[in-house]
């Protein structure tokens, strides 16, 4: 399928889903105020790959990225890490809850695919 549609009321704050599209995983996390401040509130001049966390997100609460860890390839772990979002186990890089590529031998921040609400309730990524 080269289009998924998500129902954002089955993810509860504070948690992240993982879907498969077009044969990756996709990540949907409900993030919490908390975290929201706090990646809107980070210095871009601390950033490996300096993006500001309104330019990765259309609602700040929803961020959707690939699972697939810009080093080689792996799927990252929600919820753990250094920095609060995704940890790469595979050798060791840590993902804000933006994520954004923070510490380890990754280079670039988790791909943000195209996607779309439909409605408060509904996305479509692809
Ligand atoms: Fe993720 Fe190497 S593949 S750190």
């Amino acid at each position: 399928l080269s289009k998924i549609e998500i129902k954002l009321s089955d993810i509860p704050e504070g948690k992240n889903m993982t879907f498969k599209w077009r044969g990756k995983p996709l990540f949907v996390r409900h993030r919490t105020e908390k975290e929201i401040a706090t990646e809107q509130a980070v210095n871009l001049a601390e950033l490996r790959d300096p993006e500001h966390d309104k330019d990765r997100v259309t609602n700040p609460k929803w961020v959707i990225v690939l699972g697939v860890c810009t080093h080689l390839g792996c799927v990252p772990i929600a919820n753990a890490g250094e920095y609060g979002g995704y940890y790469c186990p595979c050798h060791g890089s840590h993902y804000d809850a933006s994520g954004r590529i923070r510490k380890g031998p990754a280079p670039l921040n988790l791909e943000v695919p195209y996607y779309e609400f439909q409605d408060d309730e509904t996305v479509v990524v692809g």
